[in-house]
């Protein structure tokens, strides 16, 4: 199995949404995560292009806040931040079949029972999702997107970001880390500009100990590239 097969029932995903944030991706998959996407996804997956609108309560058994994370990649951060905070609900969600099939894996083996996986594209996960149901939105790393002609493919746009802010609760926080200035600059220009946010530190955040240390943070520090992050709360 590829990350090209499809995760079973995947109704043509993607199909309505002609500028994408991110390139689909291919990529062989372990015997360990092919098993992992047999086994647990029918446990811990759905899928966005089932178009079911999504109950918190109902997806985790339980009411508590809830964390959406875009893009969680091989779901190294996921399941550390999960692990370490288990009265929240962690939600990710991802496109790439092997980085899902990994988090999968992980989770069963951490036995976390609040973490949940989504397939598809965030930006259409949010039309699932509740306004004001989320007590955070973490984007960590997310494709920069380098080149002036692609910008918009950013996910930190006024667009989305105006999506993302309709389903965060009043109080909730927007956190974003990325190691390309020039994407972090225009990130927080964006951000700064939205009428729905406020951000409550001077700037850029102090690196906050709970986001773990991914390979693209190892990889940009030994390059010379700082993190910056940042985190905006709703109003
Ligand atoms: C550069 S990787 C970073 C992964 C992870 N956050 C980390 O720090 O290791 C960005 C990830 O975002 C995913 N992505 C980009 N746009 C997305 C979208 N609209 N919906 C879901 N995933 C998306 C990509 O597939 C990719 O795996």
């Amino acid at each position: 199995m590829t990350s090209t097969d499809p995760i079973p029932s995947v109704a043509a995903p993607y199909a309505a949404r002609t500028i994408r944030t991110f390139h689909p991706r291919r990529g062989r998959m372990s015997g360990r995560q092919v098993a992992a996407l047999e086994q647990l996804w029918p446990v811990y997956g759905l899928h966005v292009a089932d178009a079911a609108p999504i109950d918190p309560v109902d997806l985790f058994g339980r009411r508590a806040p809830l964390v959406l994370e875009i893009g969680s990649g091989m779901g190294d951060t996921t399941v550390e931040m999960a692990a370490a905070d288990p009265d929240r609900d962690y939600l990710a969600v991802e496109v790439h079949t092997p980085g899902i099939a990994n988090l999968l894996d992980l989770v069963h083996q951490r036995e976390l029972g609040n973490v949940r996986i989504v397939e598809g594209d965030a930006l259409d996960l949010l039309d699932l999702l509740p306004p004001d149901s989320l007590d955070a939105v973490h984007i960590f790393f997310p494709d920069p997107w380098p080149k002036s002609r692609h910008h918009k493919r950013r996910l930190i746009q006024p667009a989305h970001v105006a999506r993302l802010r309709s389903r965060l609760a009043v109080g909730g926080t927007l956190h974003c880390a990325t190691d390309w200035a020039a994407y972090a600059e225009s990130m927080r220009a964006t951000l700064d500009a939205d009428p729905g946010l406020v951000n409550p530190h001077d700037g850029y955040a102090p690196r906050p100990a709970h986001r773990p240390v991914t390979r693209f943070e190892r990889r940009a520090l030994i390059d010379g590239r700082p993190i910056a992050d940042l985190i905006y709360r709703r109003r």
